[in-house]
């Protein structure tokens, strides 16, 4: 078993609240990223593909091609975005980062054909990240 990574970067704004919770709730779960008009983020996320190396090309799984579906399928529709409102796959949830993986992974898994999806591990900061691993672990808004 061998793993191999691409990672990508993107900006984005997003606003943390829960539409059910009170004003002060809000501020006391979401804290700063509760404010009102949004905030942004920097942030990287790698992709980890699992497989064994091909005996014919040498490679679990074309990068080039990782970059292009991990481009396609997820930068380009979150990159200079605000997270509330324009990207369709997240509507109806909370923008977490937590959210954020999970989505990815379900929008990514189906489409890796060589190999298997491991990880995706989502930087909201440099000292911030999340990691899913798929299984049971589905949003709940
Ligand atoms: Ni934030």
């Amino acid at each position: 078993m061998i793993f191999i990574t691409r990672k990508h970067e993107f900006c984005a704004s997003h606003r943390l609240y829960n539409p059910n919770f009170s004003d002060e709730k809000n501020e006391a779960t979401f804290g700063l990223c509760n404010n009102k008009n949004g905030h942004g983020h920097n942030y990287v996320l790698e992709v980890t593909l699992s497989g064994e190396v091909c005996e014919d090309t040498g490679m679990v799984f074309d990068l080039k091609e990782l970059k292009k579906l991990t481009t396609q399928e997820i930068i380009a529709k979150v990159d200079h975005k605000n997270l509330n409102v324009d990207v369709d796959y997240l509507s109806g949830m909370i923008p977490t980062a937590e959210n954020l993986a999970i989505k990815f992974w379900e929008i990514l898994e189906p489409k890796i054909t060589k190999g298997r999806l491991h990880e995706i591990k989502l930087y909201e900061s440099e000292r911030n990240y999340v990691v899913y691993r798929g299984g049971i672990c589905e949003p709940t808004i």
